[in-house]
């Protein structure tokens, strides 16, 4: 059957447990064929197909994986989410609110549109027009400051410095003209308040580090976890951040089928279109699924699926 049961307890099950039904989900769904690797950012469209990662780590530090799990991949839209978390830490709840947005808005995440709609205003972090305003108001006088900001406050929810994937970067800042447009016409509309080409390109830096699913987990933990890393007891940011973060997430963290994942896994998370997905069980611990093939959207599809599973029948379901 697709529905598992459920046995929503306060924790994670032990870890022998969880590692069982993480091999079920990877041996259930590997075989799963549909949905297309990403190519509109050509060196994404390398990616093998086949490669399929799950990792869980729960608050208590304790990690599982099964399958690709320590395969690198460029982080993409899943950054969006962390940075959003780190420059709301420092602006706070009601600025990122009033300057960024914090509704879904139904439509692509790089739509332009959708910002023609609204008036400029960008209306939520984790589209590509709210990414890169948020990343446009990261702490720092310079694009190498900003840059700086990132690369390291992401690093510290990973648990290890993460790097740039030069080909990433060198093959999207080649063809990231529409993003560059969404930035010019946000500074069209008076909402963007550095150079729009340099927020761009730090925000194309920041799609292009590396992680693996193991990485995704750490950093989903760490949200689950009121912003303290469970490997390095790092604190990265404020529990009410971590909250903040959270609620942005179950609204728009699978764009227009945020309603949908909501309803069927029923806990926040944010998808990538290099094929990662982050799932964060508040209190519990962190879901990092790793797999290129994606939906319409842009939603990793064995990764929605074996998410949906592991919320089941590890009990993560909030509601
Ligand atoms: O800006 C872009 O198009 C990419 N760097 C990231 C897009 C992305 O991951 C959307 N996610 N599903």
């Amino acid at each position: 059957p697709e529905q598992e049961n459920v046995v929503s307890t306060g924790t994670l099950p032990e870890v022998e447990r969880v590692h069982a039904l993480i091999e079920t989900a990877h041996e259930r769904y590997r075989g799963l064929d549909d949905g297309k690797v990403a190519d509109y950012i050509p060196s994404l469209g390398e990616a093998d197909p086949a490669l399929f990662g799950i990792s869980v780590c729960g608050v208590g530090g304790q990690t599982t994986s099964v399958g690709d799990s320590t395969h690198p991949f460029s982080i993409q839209s899943i950054s969006k989410v962390f940075v959003f978390a780190l420059v709301c830490h420092e602006l706070g709840h009601s600025e990122v609110s009033r300057r960024v947005g914090v509704n879904n808005t139904g439509l692509p995440f790089n739509s332009v549109m959708a910002l023609e709609l609204s008036d400029g205003d960008p209306r939520n972090p984790l589209v590509n027009a709210g990414a890169i305003t948020t990343t446009s108001l990261a702490p720092g006088s310079t694009a190498a400051e900003k840059w700086d900001f990132v690369q390291r406050g992401l690093s510290r929810f990973a648990g290890r410095r993460l790097e740039l994937d030069e080909k990433v970067y060198a093959s999207e800042s080649a063809t990231n003209q529409r993003n560059m447009a969404i930035a010019r016409l946000l500074q069209s509309y008076g909402r963007m308040h550095v150079d729009p080409i340099q927020a761009t390109d730090v925000y194309t830096r920041q799609c292009s580090l590396l992680v693996t699913a193991e990485d995704l987990a750490v950093m989903a933990a760490t949200l689950a976890n009121g912003g303290v890393n469970p490997i390095t007891r790092e604190k990265v940011i404020d529990a009410s951040v971590c909250r903040d973060t959270l609620a942005v997430m179950a609204t728009s963290g699978l764009y227009e089928f945020s309603g949908d994942w909501l309803f069927e896994v029923g806990i926040p998370a944010k998808s990538g279109v290099s094929g990662g997905i982050v799932t964060v069980a508040p209190g519990k611990g962190g879901l990092g699924t790793f797999s290129p093939r994606l939906d319409p959207a842009g939603n990793s599809v064995r990764g929605q699926r074996a998410a949906r599973f592991l919320s089941h029948s590890l009990g993560l379901d909030i509601f």
